[in-house]
């Protein structure tokens, strides 16, 4: 399997419930390390930018005014398969549909305030790394290899 990287976003709902620790634990539980982690409210245009592929979805709009309501915990994890790794510990979008033992099952308040994102493809995820954290290697660091 490949070491993977990919964006997890902990959102306003999640910071404003005092999860952070929790929702990271279960990340490292489940072998996601956070090779990146920074606190920040988002602006308008960066939630925009963020989120624009869903620009002509009819909610569109709430989930701007959402994601920038509060701080967010921005974060690059690294780990076997960490994209489609990283889906399954969040759950379903929608908290009433989520497993039993997902970040969303536990935390999440309905289908917006679902507390976490996650990338959804490589593709995606090497987007999304590249536009919150720029300065970090898409790729695994060869030197974990190498210890
Ligand atoms: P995310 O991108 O945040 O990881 O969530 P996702 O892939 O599971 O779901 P997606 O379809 O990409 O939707 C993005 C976010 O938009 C909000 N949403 N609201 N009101 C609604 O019907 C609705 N549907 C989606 C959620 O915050 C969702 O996570
Ligand atoms: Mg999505």
């Amino acid at each position: 399997m490949a070491i993977e990287r990919t964006l997890s976003i902990i959102k306003p709902d999640g910071v404003e419930k005092g999860v952070i620790g929790r929702v990271i634990s279960r990340f490292e539980t489940a072998g996601l390390k956070p090779v990146a982690i920074r606190l920040e409210r988002l602006s308008q245009a960066q939630a925009e930018g963020f989120y624009a592929v869903h620009r002509a979805r009819p909610f569109f709009g709430d989930l701007v005014k959402f994601m920038t309501g509060g701080p967010v915990v921005l974060m690059v994890l690294e780990g076997e398969n960490a994209i489609a790794r990283n889906r399954e510990v969040m759950g379903a979008t929608d908290p009433k549909k989520a497993a039993e033992g997902t970040i969303r099952k536990d935390f999440a308040t309905d289908i917006e305030k679902n507390t976490v994102h996650g990338s959804d493809s490589p593709e995606n995820a090497r987007t999304e790394i590249a536009y919150f954290f720029p300065e970090v290697q898409v790729h695994a660091y060869e030197w974990k290899a190498k210890r």
